[in-house]
């Protein structure tokens, strides 16, 4: 499916706001422009309320389904750019419809993915390709196409929604886990590639999370441990991204703690993650 980008409500970005200083940083008390992909459903959908609420950003909301998407514009006061990502093109046009509506894009939570669960062998050629379009190509794309404009004002965030699958592996999930873990030296490379240009790089890696996302990949999730955080906690996490200079969060954060004992003793790791799942 492909979409024009057509906004659906129109935000006060750009329109009456006050003008940018000589580099194009916001002037005081200027709301910020973000762009959120994913915007239609879970994690994007809760980031997006939760930017509203705070009122310090104007929105710009990407996703595929026009109604979901239409609905989050309505409640957040969000401009809806529904455009399918899973192309260079679809990136392209969205970054152009963005930077069009908004003016600039000051942040990009880049939140749209989709998983698939089941044995590889079984994996149709397709859904690899689908997951690696989306997880990985849309976020290199979208990031490519924002961040001269960033860099050019001296100030810009990026953050990335990786997964602690891309940090660990996690059995029947092979795919979806390389394309999360790809995410983690792309965000590091940025880091060091953008270190005294303004431009923040956080990678939020959340555990599992109550949203559509299980029904979405036709496969619920049926562990008992760990168990799915409300959407709201992981927003919550993005918003500190936003605003602080943390180059990682885990969330929950305690998940953060098999990461390092994966890289202090990756033998016992392993062990006990092929014993407990
Ligand atoms: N839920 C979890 O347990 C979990 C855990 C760790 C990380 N994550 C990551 O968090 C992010 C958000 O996931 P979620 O839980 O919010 O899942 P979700 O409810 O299924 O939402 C996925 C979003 O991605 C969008 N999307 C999918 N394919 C797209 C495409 N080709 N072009 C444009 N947008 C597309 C969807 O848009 P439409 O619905 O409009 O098509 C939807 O807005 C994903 O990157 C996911 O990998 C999720």
């Amino acid at each position: 499916m492909r979409a024009s980008p057509t906004p659906r409500s129109t935000p006060a970005a750009g329109a009456g706001a006050k003008p940018s200083d000589a580099a194009g940083r916001p002037a005081r008390g200027r709301r910020r422009v973000a762009l959120i992909t994913g915007a239609s459903s879970g994690i994007g959908a809760a980031v997006a309320v939760r930017l509203a609420a705070g009122g310090r950003w104007d929105l710009l909301l990407n996703g595929r389904d026009r109604d979901r998407l239409g609905a989050v514009a309505d409640r957040t006061g969000g401009a809806a750019l529904p455009v399918d990502l899973a192309s260079p093109d679809g990136c392209r046009q969205l970054a152009e419809a963005a930077l069009a509506h908004g003016d600039r894009v000051d942040a990009l939570v880049a939140a749209a993915g989709l998983g698939w669960a089941g044995a590889y062998t079984d994996m149709p050629p397709a859904a690899v390709d689908r997951l690696v379009d989306v997880n990985v190509g849309a976020v290199l794309h979208l990031v490519r196409l924002l961040l001269p404009q960033m860099v050019a004002r001296g100030s810009g965030s990026l953050v990335l929604l990786g997964s602690v699958a891309g940090r660990f592996g996690v059995r029947g999930e092979a795919v979806y886990a390389a394309t999360k873990g790809a995410l983690i030296p792309f965000a590091e490379s940025l880091r060091y590639e953008l270190r005294g240009t303004g431009v923040r790089v956080c990678l939020v890696q959340p555990g599992p999370v109550d949203t559509p996302f299980f029904a979405h990949r036709h496969a619920p999730y049926t562990r008992s441990w760990p168990r799915p955080v409300p959407a709201g906690r992981v927003a919550a996490a993005v918003e500190e991204a936003l605003t602080g200079r943390r180059p990682e969060i885990t969330v929950p954060r305690w998940l953060g703690t098999p990461g390092r004992v994966q890289g202090m003793a990756p033998n016992l790791f392993r062990r006990l993650a092929t014993r407990f799942g």
